[in-house]
């Protein structure tokens, strides 16, 4: 069923788990629709709360919270995947919509289990083994079923690059593997690291964005530029949309998925790993392509025709991330600076403390050619710095 008719009912109810800035930016899409959006999330002090009247204070990690939030919603999503799927499984049964369907959150929640369902499928994906502890690490590297280098991931809860670790020697095996269960991944030798985000409704339909290339800050192992479009022949750009959309029809997910995937250096395409939401990979939609991927997302949970994937004009995102060594309270200089800078559109996310590396907002270029909007992000780089104030 479309709710086409039925999203502007004044009693038909969105409901998202999750009130940081994606789910900020989502209801500042449905507000083009005039379709309120009922987040809830820890704080009233969080940046969707800004811009939603609707916002309930709760934790999308407790069974309770999520079930009561979610009961009268007739339609319910998430902005972030780790939430509690418990209630959302009680809430299908109630007969609640939830997109993404919460047996497939599940899966992706939990990396292991999420590579697992790309080896049985036979997508490609790098060779991996699941361990309980580092203790079971260290013994499989003693016993030599197991091999420097590798990566270790936590199978829950890792965000940001926060729940990985690069092993590379004897030291770092000491000191720097992870607790709690976890995989072992092959350390890929990446040529680029990039993105696709794919829309799916109920009816089937799929629709992709153009494929993005990421740049990573080395220091804080996070997104640092994005690139649209990405720096790849047309043949890879096609293998990679091609991919992405075979991994969305494996889930059979409704709402966006965003497909991050490794070029490695012979050119073989990898899925690294799936986010069933709006992602930091789709950020530049907002402003250079025909619909954003918060409207998509909206499109694709509430059944209705998917937007147009085009883009209008090259761009580059920049993360406005903290500056190192200030903790406190935001400061923003150098705004008014980028400003002037014709086709930047910045997007704040009203988070009020800063933090060595926390993304704090982000930058998007546009300009007719990807070389000039990398030099103007640059140049938006250099003049904001985000530091602690008074
Ligand atoms: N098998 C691998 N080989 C080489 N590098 C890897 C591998 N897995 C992850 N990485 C590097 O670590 C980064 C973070 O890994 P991953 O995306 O799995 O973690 P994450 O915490 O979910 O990150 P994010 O939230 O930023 O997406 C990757 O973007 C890549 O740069
Ligand atoms: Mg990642």
């Amino acid at each position: 069923m479309s709710y086409a008719s039925s999203i502007l009912h004044p009693n038909f109810k969105l409901g998202v788990l999750g009130g940081g800035q994606l789910g900020k930016m989502m209801a500042q899409a449905a507000s083009n629709w005039h379709l309120p959006l009922y987040l809830m999330d820890q704080s009233a002090d969080f940046p969707a709360a800004r811009v939603s009247p609707f916002f309930t204070e709760g934790d999308f990690k407790s069974y309770d919270d999520v079930y009561q939030f979610g009961k009268d919603k007739d339609v319910l999503t998430i902005e972030i995947e780790h939430v509690n799927t418990e209630a959302l499984h009680r809430l299908v049964e109630e007969g609640v919509k939830v997109h993404p369907a919460p047996d497939k959150l599940d899966i992706i929640k939990d990396k292991g289990l999420q590579k697992q369902f790309y080896a049985a499928r036979g997508i490609p994906t790098s060779p991996f083994r699941l361990y309980p502890d580092a203790s079971a690490v260290r013994g499989a590297v003693a016993s030599g079923t197991l091999s420097l280098p590798f990566v270790q991931k936590s199978r829950t809860a890792g965000y940001d690059g926060k729940g990985v670790s690069v092993i590379r020697n004897e030291a770092a095996l000491a000191e720097k593997l992870l607790p709690g269960p976890c995989l072992i991944e092959e350390l890929v030798d990446i040529d680029k690291e990039l993105a696709v985000i794919v829309a799916r409704n109920e009816d089937g339909a799929i629709k992709a964005f153009p494929t993005v290339e990421m740049a990573f800050n080395p220091q804080a192992n996070l997104v640092e530029f994005l690139f649209c479009p990405a720096n790849i022949s047309k043949e890879l750009e096609e293998a990679a949309v091609q991919l992405s959309t075979e991994v969305i029809e494996a889930f059979g997910i409704c709402g966006l998925l965003a497909v991050e995937l490794f070029l490695d250096r012979e050119g073989k395409l990898l899925v690294n790993e799936v986010a069933p939401r709006p992602h930091n990979s789709g950020h530049h939609t907002i402003d250079s392509c025909y619909t954003s991927q918060f409207e998509q997302h909206l499109r694709g949970v509430l059944n209705l025709p998917l937007g147009s994937t085009k883009m209008k004009a090259p761009s580059v995102m920049v993360n406005l991330l903290g500056a190192a060594g200030q903790t406190g309270p935001v400061h923003y200089e150098g705004l008014a600076d980028c400003l002037e800078i014709a086709g930047v559109h910045l997007h704040l996310y009203g988070k009020s403390t800063t933090k060595p590396f926390r993304k704090m907002g982000h930058a998007t270029v546009v300009d007719e050619s990807l070389e000039a909007a990398v030099e103007k992000a640059r140049e938006v780089q250099r003049k904001l710095q985000i530091v602690a104030g008074e």
